[in-house]
């Protein structure tokens, strides 16, 4: 049977964090090793360029996210590990699917309509900042999709219309020109955590209420001693169910280690004491990885290394489906 292809993409703006961690790499790790699957995961530093016009921060960004990404373990053996902007095939395929995509559909973009109210409810003219870029977004990110003929693209749900809009330009693609690409299918775990930022609401870098993934121990203390608690006293039962220290440690604990928290919680554990194990949990599980991730960074010859490799391992699957598509859109030698 062909291995199930799994596709995700991480847009390269940020520091990861533990929410990016606890929600995305860390599953998306664990299905790597699931030999079933074929994963594709990728730097999508052109997709960076939307919301981000610092070259400085997209190119710290994609460093930080790749040496994440290959200090957790990641096995570049069994997966496709690569920096969209070194798959030219990608941006070519964006243009045969923007010949196909119909604008209709683009306007209906949730990330572009934002812009639009946002715009209005600011007395501004509709399209006031907004990039073709943004406005195409969904065509580039089709492109990713189907240039690898993904199955399955595990994403948030802010995510999910973006997938549904790739299925749709495939099948008028498929339609005008032949079959060319698989649908893909959206897959959202509900199991997996949102995690909480410091301020209780949800741990996202445009709240700044987040905890980065790789912080030295000094730092990472300091950061879990900020998250917000109430003012009930040591002895004094507390609510796990609305700790954001609890929900921390759940992210991070065997069932176990709930369970007892949990009990902890219900016999009035100190919040210092309760943070002071949590500190614990979430240190022991990256303390490894925290030291491999500081040696790549000091030598990021390394890092771009395993990106060549897997750019010529990913372009081993785009380069013929592109020969292809050029084909059938009547793009060949003449003679
Ligand atoms: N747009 C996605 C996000 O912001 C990132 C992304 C780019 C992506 N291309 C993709 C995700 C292809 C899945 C598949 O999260």
């Amino acid at each position: 049977m062909a291995k199930s292809r799994i596709l995700t993409g991480i847009t390269t703006t940020g520091t990861p964090h533990l929410g990016n961690y606890v929600g995305a790499i860390r599953p998306a790790i664990a299905a790597s090793q699931n030999q079933d699957n074929l994963s594709f995961y990728f730097l999508a530093d052109f997709h960076a360029l939307i919301k981000c016009q610092d070259p400085e921060q997209v190119h710290q960004s994609t460093m930080e996210i790749a040496a994440t990404w290959l200090a957790l373990g990641l096995d570049t053996d069994n997966v496709v590990f690569y920096r969209q902007s070194d798959i030219p095939e990608i941006p070519e395929l964006c243009w045969m699917l923007n010949c196909m995509a119909a604008k209709g559909l683009m306007n209906r973009a949730h990330a572009y309509k934002a812009a639009v109210a946002a715009n209005q409810e600011a007395g501004e003219d509709t399209d006031y900042g907004v990039t073709m870029g943004l406005y195409s977004y969904p065509v580039l990110m089709a492109a990713d999709i189907l240039m690898f003929n993904a199955n399955k693209v595990p994403v948030g749900k802010d995510q999910i219309q973006h997938v549904e809009m790739a299925r749709d330009i495939a099948a008028r693609f498929n339609h005008h020109y032949g079959q060319h690409f698989v649908a893909p299918e959206a897959v959202v775990d509900d199991k997996v955590a949102v995690l909480q930022g410091l301020d209780g609401r949800k741990m996202s870098k445009s709240y700044g209420n987040t905890i980065p993934l790789f912080l030295t121990e000094k730092q990472l203390k300091k950061h879990i001693n900020k998250i917000k608690t109430n003012l009930l006293e040591p002895g004094e039962p507390k609510d796990p169910d609305s700790s954001t220290v609890f929900q921390i440690w759940q992210a991070f604990a065997s069932e176990q280690q709930t369970v007892d928290m949990r009990q902890a919680f219900a016999d009035g554990i100190a919040w210092g004491e309760a943070k002071k194990q949590l500190f614990e949990l979430v240190n022991g599980e990256l303390a490894e990885a925290r030291e491999r991730y500081n040696e790549l960074l000091a030598n990021p010859a390394a890092i771009e290394e395993k990106l060549q490799q897997g750019a010529e391992k990913a372009r081993s699957f785009s380069s013929p489906l592109l020969a292809k598509c050029r084909k059938s859109v009547g793009i060949r030698p003449i003679g």
